[in-house]
């Protein structure tokens, strides 16, 4: 009921209004009114959505790659639909229901496109071309349709740095002795002399060992190449191939993609001056003269290039103002090479936690998080990775029992988590013998420790042969002959399994208290990790402890008493819907909750 002296006014209002519309003349008059406060009303509404654009619209929400899961899909390794022992496209589309049913929203695709494989598809031989390992152009077709039809977006790899020595650039770049087009694709040096000798123009390291420069028979000169000398450099400096890599991001967005992992940019760029040597210890690898490699990475003008990309994909903004994802594959990040990132208008890749060992403590994991969240340029947006093929597994890291800890973290960190195939059932790292290994980077290095096979093993769906991965024999590298009690099927039949605990907090990641940039961090001891999301409307604590002994906590700071378990690495203990008290809350090492606060 209004206050008496509004009362009062009202019904004055009411009695002025009937002395003015006393006629038939003011029901014409009012009928008028109403009609030309309608159509204002319509034109004021279609004014301001042509000049703010529907961009605007979306951008007072979150964009699609800021509210989803990514889940990195190897190809060769997620599963084999004809039987040759090689994951493939028509596999991935086979298992597209899978990715609902855990709750993730955006597929990356690993390379899948054109290749000899000397680095198992990040040496392409042709960017608009799907490799026949892996299907055809029509079925990567059918899966962007069938991927839409279930709602996911699909991002895939893109390789700019360098291409295969058999891409048809490179070919010709060989051959092209006048100096025409093709030779300036790449970079090339006649060497130097010493003692009559003909070497490589300076010490520069490739990632994978040895010297970045590799003579070519052909044509007499070194080439470079930071990786594999099957994978020469592409020169960013030239206008033709910039413009080549334009066309292929528009090749692939116009098949529908979302977005784009871009490989190894901090390598995109070398100093011109190729007399400069590094300062480094050319008998150690490259990795341990980490932090010397000043002349062959992330020097400032890759931002530029960002930029220029950040425009193309800009082209293939959607009406309703959803944009292409531009996520970059950095390492060693600055605050301030992250915030260039940031600036170019792509996402740099928050890798802290990926190489995280077990002798990172809470403190340590604490000082991560903070880096990956706080601070952030305007723009900016969190985002953690635990795990990819380049990385050993967490339960190689940290041991099986933690799996269900990381994942918990993962999921209810700020920002978009990444989460690595096969991570979401705890796979563990497969051991190859020297004779089985693969992988470029151990045989280039001979140094096995650097193997990035074990990360890499096939699938595990179920307890059938081969694990479900293939019909065939012989997988590319083994199974993992745990696959018989790690697999999805056994994991999808019991509510306690690290898939279907993985699939709850997937699930609570939804909810509007996970979906910011914010975190509090409540810590009360020295084992145990713990901060609250959300505000008071919908709050939640995450407790996770990450030391090997069992701890009991207080959090009597935050005033209050008990809260309601949400999610629980172990069941047997705490239960999903249990009420916990909070000033003497016990949890044993890797045990994690997320819990509501009332
Ligand atoms: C980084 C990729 O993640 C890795 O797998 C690859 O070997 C190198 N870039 C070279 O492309």
């Amino acid at each position: 009921m209004p206050e008496p002296k509004y009362r009062a006014a009202m019904e004055q209002g009411k009695t002025s209004k009937k002395s003015f519309c006393y006629t038939n003349k003011c029901s014409v008059l009012t009928f008028l009114l109403v009609i030309a406060g309608i159509a204002v009303a319509v034109l004021v509404t279609l004014f301001v959505k042509s000049v703010r654009g529907p961009a605007t619209k979306e951008k007072a929400g979150l964009q699609w790659w800021q509210k989803d899961i990514i889940y990195q899909v190897y190809p060769r390794s997620f599963q084999d639909s004809d039987g040759n022992g090689i994951g493939d496209l028509n596999g991935i589309r086979n298992r597209l229901y899978y990715f609902n049913d855990i709750g993730v929203g955006i597929v990356w695709l690993s390379p899948f496109y054109k290749s000899p494989m000397k680095d198992f598809g990040y040496d392409v031989s042709n960017y608009t071309a799907v490799d026949s390992i892996f299907g055809t152009m029509k079925d990567f077709e059918a899966l962007m349709k069938d991927a839409k039809q279930k709602g996911l977006k699909v991002i895939v790899d893109f390789v700019p740095n360098h291409c295969s020595d058999e891409h048809p650039w490179f070919k010709q770049s060989k051959h092209d002795f006048n100096g025409t087009k093709y030779r300036d694709y790449f970079i090339w040096s006649k060497g130097v002399n010493e003692s009559g000798q003909r070497v490589p123009p300076n010490n520069w390291q490739s990632v994978f060992g040895g010297s970045a420069w590799t003579l070519d028979n052909v044509s007499g000169e070194y080439y470079y190449h930071q990786f594999t000398p099957n994978q020469p450099d592409l020169n960013f400096r030239n206008k033709d191939v910039l413009n080549e890599i334009d066309n292929v991001f528009r090749f692939w967005l116009n098949k529908g993609v979302d977005g784009f992992r871009i490989d190894a940019i901090p390598h995109l760029f070398e100093v011109k001056n190729l007399s400069w040597n590094e300062n480094i210890n050319v008998n150690k690898s490259w990795q341990e003269n980490a932090g010397r490699h000043i002349y062959t990475r992330d020097l400032d003008e890759i931002y530029g290039v960002v930029r220029r990309w950040r425009k193309v994909l800009d082209e293939f903004r959607q009406d309703d103002g959803s944009e292409k994802f531009l996520v970059l594959e950095t390492s060693d990040l600055t605050k301030e090479m992250r915030d260039k990132y940031y600036a170019a208008g792509g996402v740099p890749f928050f890798f802290e936690l990926l190489g995280v060992q077990k002798s990172c403590n809470v403190t340590c994991l604490e000082d991560i998080i903070k880096r990956g969240t706080l601070g952030l340029p305007s723009g900016g947006w969190p985002n953690f990775v635990i795990g990819n093929h380049d990385q050993r597994r967490i339960a190689e890291r940290w041991g099986e029992e933690f799996v269900n800890a990381w994942n918990m973290l993962l999921l209810t960190l700020p920002g978009t988590p990444t989460t690595y195939y096969g991570e979401e059932i705890g796979m563990t790292g497969m051991n190859y013998t020297q004779n089985e290994t693969v992988d470029p980077a151990a045989l280039q290095s001979n140094n096995m420790s650097q193997s990035r096979d074990p990360e890499r093993s096939p699938m595990q769906w179920s307890n059938a042969s081969q694990a479900g991965f293939t019909t065939g024999s012989a997988p590319w590298l083994k199974v993992n002959p745990d696959y018989l009690t790690i697999n999805v099927a056994k994991q999808n039949a019991s509510d306690s399994s690290i898939l279907s605990i993985y699939k709850l907090l997937a699930k609570l990641r939804t909810r509007s208290a996970f979906q910011n940039k914010d975190i509090t961090f409540t810590r009360v001891t020295d084992d145990i990790l713990s901060f609250t999301r959300g505000d008071k409307s919908d709050k939640y604590l995450v407790v996770i402890n990450f030391g090997s002994n069992s701890a009991t906590t207080n959090f009597a700071q935050l005033k209050f008493e008990s809260a309601t378990v949400e999610v629980s690495t172990n069941n047997a203990i705490y239960n999903v819907g249990s009420l916990v008290n909070l000033t003497s809350l016990t949890l044993s090492s890797a045990q994690g909750l997320v819990l509501k606060i009332k």
